[in-house]
């Protein structure tokens, strides 16, 4: 068969190359894709946002499966631009993908359901949020309602920062028409875990648990930004994190959706925040997160295109999910000054190495085609990833094989994984 991934990132870079192992796939396709998935694929030069190219591209290239990587083509209703052409794709409709578009919705949902999360209070009038702060306990967490690359969340530790990011958000609309709306909600402190899920409308198959490093400066300082590096799995999401996740948010998040008129197809990622309370529900995603597909996928034992089509054909049931008995582990190389302003197009050494070596993976990110080399282009650059028979092997193995690299402005943070040591 034909597929086709929409995205340019690690995360679709992972996927891509899961496509690439599977029996069923003869040819990969990437809009737009980058680099590294040229090399396993044929990109092509269309934007994730431009639903009537790439509808037209599915069906002038015969794609028989298309895989939406990115959040901001799935909130914005590719997936119901695919199926009105009869179009196979993976991933949630528009009315389904709001559970990561808009925070007021996924909290009033949580909030009907019973579905643990922090308390709240939603908001569209600014006055009225600087009112409420003043009777609020701090610290103090505010979220511009929409995407916002994820920076439209704001921990504010006195009353006069949350007043300053009340206005930040909805009036100097510093996250755009994120901020139309917004959402505080009191501050919760414990681990974070990140649980990938397939979900078929119905059904919900759990994958290994991972753990994100979200500020780009060792020991969780500095600015946040996309992800730093993940490991997985958690050896904080124990047996009893997970039953109790089971029996209160897992199935009742996918059955919430469906009792909504929003059956939910595809990837539910669930931020998750170990507190003293219990785990509670941070936020959700509708895909698969980056870089912790980097970690989850390679550990993946079923062929991921079969389990994403049992999902669009709602025979999720079917499908027995495992993961290898390992752990993986995935350093971000950046460029140095991201996330705020950073120098592209330094040439990439050292790539070769990848592929000749089993268990240890490149994928690429922020990268380029120029004069025939591969080039910096963005600041997330490469993700290396690396498998061990546990956590610590694989964290020594992926930071040995991020020195295989080499480029100009070349920037990790040296304590990925470095919490394991803790458990
Ligand atoms: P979100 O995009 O909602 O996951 O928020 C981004 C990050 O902000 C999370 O990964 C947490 O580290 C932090 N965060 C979000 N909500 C809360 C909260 N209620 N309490 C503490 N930290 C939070
Ligand atoms: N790594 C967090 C995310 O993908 O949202």
């Amino acid at each position: 068969m034909n597929v086709l991934i929409v995205g340019s990132g690690g995360r679709e870079h992972a996927i891509a190359q899961s496509a690439a192992k599977s029996p069923k796939v003869d040819r990969i396709y990437c809009a737009p894709g980058n680099a590294g998935i040229a090399q396993i694929a044929e990109c092509v030069p269309i934007g994730a946002m431009e639903f009537e190219k790439l509808v037209a591209f599915a069906k002038e290239k015969e794609i028989d499966f298309t895989v939406i990587g990115m959040d901001d083509p799935l909130v914005g209703g590719v997936v119901d631009a695919f199926e009105a052409e009869g179009l196979k794709v993976f991933g949630p409709r528009k009315n389904a993908a709001i559970l990561e578009g808009s925070k007021a919705f996924s909290k009033d949902l949580m909030k009907k359901y019973n579905i643990p999360t922090a308390a709240y209070e939603t908001f569209d009038d600014p006055a009225k949020a600087l009112a409420y702060l003043e009777t609020a306990k701090l610290p103090i967490v505010l979220k511009a309602d929409g995407l916002a690359l994820g920076k439209g969340v704001l921990i504010c530790h006195t009353l006069e920062e949350a007043r300053a990011g009340v206005k930040e958000i909805m009036e100097d609309k510093k996250f755009g028409a994120a901020g139309n709306h917004m959402v505080i909600e009191e501050f919760m402190t414990g681990r974070e875990v990140s649980v990938l899920s397939f979900v078929d409308g119905k059904t919900i198959k759990i994958m290994s648990s991972a753990q994100d490093h979200k500020r780009a400066k060792d020991g969780d300082q500095g600015l946040n930004t996309g992800g730093m590096g993940t490991f997985s799995p958690s050896p904080f999401y124990t047996k009893e994190v997970d039953a109790f996740c089971k029996e209160h948010i897992y199935q009742a998040t996918v059955d919430a959706m469906a009792s909504e008129g929003r059956s939910f197809v595809g990837v539910i990622f669930f931020g998750l925040m170990l507190t003293e309370d219990g785990p509670k529900v941070l936020e959700y995603n509708a895909r698969f997160g980056d870089p912790e597909a980097q970690v989850v996928l390679p550990r993946m034992k079923n062929d991921m295109i079969e389990v994403m089509e049992a999902c669009v054909e709602g025979r999720l049931s079917e499908i027995d999910l495992q993961f290898e008995d390992n752990a993986a582990v995935c350093v971000v190389l950046a460029s140095e000054g991201y996330p705020i302003s950073y120098e592209k197009g330094f040439e990439i050494e050292g790539l070769e190495r990848f592929g000749t070596e089993e268990g240890y993976y490149c994928f690429h990110a922020g990268t380029a085609q120029k004069d025939g080399k591969i080039v910096t282009n963005g600041g997330r650059v490469l993700g290396v990833t690396a498998k061990g028979k546990d956590l610590k092997e694989a964290r020594a193995n992926a930071y040995q094989a991020a020195e295989w690299v080499s480029f100009g402005n070349k920037y990790m943070r040296r304590d990925i994984g470095k919490a394991i040591d803790e458990a």
